[in-house]
């Protein structure tokens, strides 16, 4: 195939990953980019690749699938699968050297029966999250001896936090039950290489909780997972999404324009068509609510948004097919950020680089 044709972009920065790394990563303690869902939708690959560059050890990923990805492409430093391997991608998981996580007896023996050489496996333990992990979390200690009873190697110790962007007392309290265990564990004589609990909020803020490496996610693409963190981090956003104006015109007053006409022209305007949709990722639920930045200015979007396309309403301003429409990024003086379009569609920056289509072409640079 040609192309891409489209004019509809997402340009990732990667010097901003590099920077996001560099600011993010404490002193003598590793660092994991979490690359899971495409590296948050802005490439796993390169982004991988910049992380490595600027200093992280550790690449994680939620599916084996996306750790044999990051394989084909010839990336090899550690990647933790952050849940169990599921059954039957045992022998693939492993001969990629793919590192497991590790919380059920099932787990425990597919992986016993797969594992042919030396295996470290990261046993994960829940401390309140509830999603996955030993419950509670003090199982871990008859669980250790199971795991080097079946010549496996306990290389990790980790738990995640349900609420370290909003909620210190709450984390530090996961992170007290989480150490208890650990040095019981010690105690028990089971002293993994690595400790690790830091979420992007913990790593930012409860130093306490950075142990021996820190895993992060939303910071590393330059996004905060509660408002304010990024600009309290210095970090930088890596992802601008831009597409062109494809057709504009003049509509009189008293036009309503896109499905529904649920948007009416008040005075005569200047009327944006722009190539992007729901099915983009470009939410329906931006309907009448986002704006876009067209000719250095911020402008509403006008009405539904369509599968494909956006209208925008520029007004008296005068607007031509071709010009630059920023739908997250800068123009001129003006920023739009995904928290404003989480804001505006009732969700969390996550969802949105994440949801941006896999028809929308990435353009790394740097
Ligand atoms: C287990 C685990 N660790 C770390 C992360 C990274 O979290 P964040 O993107 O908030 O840094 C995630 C992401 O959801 C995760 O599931």
């Amino acid at each position: 195939m040609t192309g891409p044709f489209r004019p509809t972009v997402a340009e990732v920065d990667l010097e901003a990953i590099r920077h996001n790394v560099r600011a993010l990563k404490p002193d003598g303690v590793e660092l994991m980019a979490v690359v899971k869902a495409d590296g948050y939708g802005h490439g796993a690959v390169p982004v991988a690749r910049a992380a490595l560059q600027a200093g992280a050890t550790w690449l994680g990923v939620a599916l084996v699938e996306e750790g044999l990805a990051l394989r084909d492409s010839g990336v090899d430093a550690p990647v933790l699968v952050l849940s169990e391997f599921p059954p039957g991608s045992e022998k693939d998981a492993l001969e990629a050297g793919l590192t497991p996580s590790l919380y059920t007896e099932r787990g425990l023996a597919a992986l016993a029966g797969a594992a042919g050489r030396d295996v470290g496996v990261h046993v994960k333990v829940d401390t309140g999250m509830h999603r996955v992990g030993l419950w509670p979390p003090e199982e871990a200690l008859a669980f250790a001896d199971r795991v080097v009873d079946a010549g496996l190697r306990l290389e990790g110790l980790w738990t995640h936090f349900a609420r370290s962007d909003e909620d210190a007392a709450v984390t530090t309290g996961q992170l007290e039950r989480f150490l208890t265990v650990a040095d019981a564990l010690g105690r028990a004589g089971h002293r993994p290489r690595y400790r690790h609990a830091a979420n992007s909020a913990a790593t930012i803020r409860l130093p306490a909780a950075h142990l021996d490496l820190v895993r992060v996610g939303i910071a590393l693409y330059g996004l905060g997972a509660a408002p304010g963190l990024a600009e309290e981090a210095g970090l930088r956003p890596a992802l601008s999404w831009r597409s062109e104006v494809s057709m504009a015109r003049r509509l009189p007053a008293g036009e309503s324009v896109s499905y529904g006409h649920r948007y009416r022209l008040e005075r005569d305007a200047w009327v944006a068509t722009v190539p992007v949709g729901y099915a983009d990722g470009y939410s329906r639920r931006l309907s009448g609510r986002a704006e876009v930045l067209l000719g250095g200015r911020r402008r509403p979007v006008a009405g539904t948004v369509t599968m494909d396309q956006i209208l925008v309403d520029c007004g008296d301003d005068r607007v031509e097919e071709g010009q630059e429409v920023v739908l997250i990024g800068r123009q001129g003086e003006e920023e739009i950020r995904a928290d404003d379009l989480a804001a505006w569609s009732g969700t969390i920056p996550y969802e949105i680089v994440t949801g941006i289509g896999g028809r929308v072409p990435r353009e790394h640079r740097g």
